[in-house]
């Protein structure tokens, strides 16, 4: 018996293509097939097309309401959830004093259980379905997210060997055989994450880069976030045997294997064109966090503006990511919002919510090396996306000015980002459903 297999799902569709351009499609029609897109195109010619083959079960009609791809969100410490609102001075200082008491706890196997449960539940609410994630030291708390994210994530602990607090210090052997067992267990999965050159020493860097290389993981760091850290990392390095005549923070990264096409800087504001230089030829990505780094009155971390130009000019990929805790709310909407915000206050051209959705969505997708697959809405692709909804959807002119609409309203009351997203498709499920 031949079963109907197609899903049909009617909505004004957002789907971005680059830095510049975004398809919209008012009143348009995605036809899935089990886990991917068969057909995308305006309701009219859909309807035309398959209406002998739709029926009541098989329709969702989303009525006013934007349809894009899920997110991805290129930075993110799963285990800073708590840390979210609080004050914040500095970065090394917040560190200190309210990150590091945050992810001892989830030294305890069964908090980590029960926070990894519900984060991730959240995370799917907020319409994040990809990504790269932080989680603790501890080797049970990578299992629990693993375990509990749905979705395309690399998941990796920090590793902290060195200037960090004793319950957070770990022997240069324990982090490598975690490493090992890490990546036996999930494989590509899992991601080789020193908390940054700071905490990690350069035989751990070194050592734990080849395993990830080997396995092909993908290695993710904190890099050059404030000048008071780039100081500490020079100071630090330049007594060290084989690192004295190290000329900047990248260099470091450069000489303990931490660079290449599978890895992800976090941040990397404060970047030399020689630096820019090592990552464009080592093809190391950089993920931008504005709302973390926004100005402490908007609740970041006051680390200063991404130059994404400069960026950009020296041929460097980069995506966007939320860096929760140092940024305040979960929903890249938010994000979005940063960095559009932030730019326009500088008066810096370029910073588009067309750009700052391709940023948050495919770009993510093509550095996890997903982007033939997921990302945005084509057909072959994955059905993977979000639904939103929003008023007269189908008569705005264009995704810049839908994407506004959306997104601008919300700015004095963040936390609305995260309740945004109506529904959820992923690969073909429908895993956030409308309430009743
Ligand atoms: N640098 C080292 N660790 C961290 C962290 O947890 N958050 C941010 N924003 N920067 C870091
Ligand atoms: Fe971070």
């Amino acid at each position: 018996m031949a079963t109907q297999k197609k899903h049909f799902y009617i909505a004004t569709i957002l789907n971005p293509k680059n830095d510049k351009e975004c398809d919209f499609l008012p009143n348009g029609m995605i036809v899935t097939e089990k886990s991917k897109i068969v057909d995308i195109l305006p309701l009219e010619k859909g309807l035309k097309k398959y209406s002998s083959k739709m029926d009541k079960k098989n329709t969702t009609d989303f009525g006013d309401a934007l349809l894009m791809p899920g997110f991805f969100d290129m930075h993110f410490h799963w285990v800073q959830d708590d840390v979210r609102e609080m004050p914040k001075d500095s970065l090394l200082e917040w560190l200190e004093k309210y990150t590091f008491p945050t992810e001892m706890k989830f030294a305890n196997k069964a908090y980590a259980k029960k926070r990894a449960k519900e984060f991730f539940a959240r995370l799917t609410k907020a319409g994040t379905l990809g990504g790269a994630c932080y989680s603790s030291i501890h080797e049970h708390a990578v299992e629990a997210a693993i375990k509990n994210v749905q979705g395309d994530f690399v998941i990796g602990n920090v590793i902290m060997n060195m200037n960090s607090p004793k319950e957070l210090t770990q022997g240069e052997d324990d982090s490598l055989d975690i490493t090992k067992r890490l990546i036996k267990k999930f494989g590509p999965k899992h991601a080789f994450t020193p908390r940054f050159a700071i905490t990690t020493t350069p035989k751990v860097m070194k050592k734990g880069s080849k395993m990830a290389d080997k396995a092909k993981c993908f290695k993710q760091t904190h890099l050059s976030e404030t000048k008071a850290e780039i100081d500490f990392v020079l100071s630090l390095y330049r007594k060290m045997p084989g690192f004295e005549k190290v000329s900047s923070y990248t260099e470091i990264y450069e000489k303990t294997g931490m660079l290449g096409k599978r890895s992800l800087m976090g941040h990397g504001i404060h970047l030399s064109p020689k630096e820019l230089k090592t990552l464009n030829k080592t093809q190391t990505a950089v993920v931008h966090c504005p709302t973390s780094n926004a100005p402490i009155k908007e609740r970041g971390l006051g680390s200063g503006l991404f130059n994404f130009h400069t960026v950009e000019k020296a041929k460097v990929r980069w995506a966007l990511g939320s860096d929760i805790g140092g940024g305040p709310i979960l929903s890249m909407f938010d994000v979005m919002r940063s960095f559009v915000d932030q730019n326009q206050k500088k008066k810096v051209k370029g910073a588009t919510y067309v750009k700052a959705l391709y940023r948050s969505t495919l770009a993510g997708a093509e550095i996890l090396g997903l982007g033939k697959k997921t990302g945005s809405l084509e057909k072959k692709k994955l059905a993977s996306f979000i639904v939103v909804p929003l008023k007269q959807a189908s008569s705005m002119r264009n995704a810049e000015e839908a994407l506004s609409k959306l997104i601008g309203p919300h700015k004095l009351k963040r936390l609305q980002y995260d309740q945004l997203v109506s529904q959820v498709v992923f690969e073909g499920k429908e895993v956030i459903k409308k309430k009743a």
